[in-house]
């Protein structure tokens, strides 16, 4: 018998709306990734061709376990402006560990959007999937990266090495999340 997966719940914030990632922002997906500065520190295939476009509908339609996947990020202001993702998917090897990762359109970088989307998901990580602790994997280059994910309280563990990637592996426990929303 096949398990039924929880579909994702939207979530909104203050300026947000996050839906579940679905093939209708295929194209916009496809397209955020082919800004250079966008996936300059992220390894894979970013141009636009078949291989990429099948890579992204492939992410779209995999099955992630409950509760994890992608959330497509719109404006409140305009629920059709696709600003990028954000998701909670299993690490690879590890699948009782979840992390966390982001990536947004370049025209909307700077707005403070990926540490809002980032705390919603968060909340939902431990409140709702009462997950004890999250991961992200960052490039040790991608100071932008890595500053939204110290604001959110994740704090450097190791490198780590992922495929023929090396990361910087910042972990967030329930525990600390916890006591940061006290303070
Ligand atoms: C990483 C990313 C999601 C950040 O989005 P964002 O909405 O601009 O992030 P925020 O505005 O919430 O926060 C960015 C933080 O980085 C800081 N920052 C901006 N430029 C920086 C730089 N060159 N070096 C260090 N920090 C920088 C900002 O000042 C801000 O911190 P502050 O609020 O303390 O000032 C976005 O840059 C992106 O999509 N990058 C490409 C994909 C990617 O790298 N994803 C992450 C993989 S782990």
């Amino acid at each position: 018998m096949t398990e039924k997966v929880m579909a994702l719940p939207s979530l909104a914030t203050e300026r947000l709306i996050l839906r579940e990632r679905t093939l209708a922002d295929l194209t916009a997906s496809v397209e955020l990734d082919q800004s250079q500065a966008v996936t300059e520190f992220i390894y894979g295939v970013w141009d636009g061709s078949p291989r990429h476009v099948t890579y992204v509908k492939r992410r779209i339609e995999r099955q992630y376990g409950n509760g994890l996947g992608y959330w497509s990020i719109y404006s409140q202001d305009d629920p059709s402006q696709f600003l990028g993702w954000i998701m909670l998917t299993p690490v690879e090897g590890n699948p009782t560990l979840v992390k966390i990762g982001w990536r947004l359109v370049r025209d909307h970088w700077g707005h403070g959007i990926a540490t809002e989307a980032a705390q919603a998901v968060t909340q939902y990580a431990f409140l709702t999937l009462n997950l004890s602790k999250l991961a992200a994997g960052v490039n040790p280059a991608n100071e932008r990266g890595q500053r939204v994910a110290e604001k959110l309280g994740f704090t450097f563990k190791q490198p780590i090495s992922v495929g023929d990637e090396q990361l910087a592996l910042y972990i967030l426990t329930r525990e600390h999340w916890t006591d940061l929303q006290r303070k």
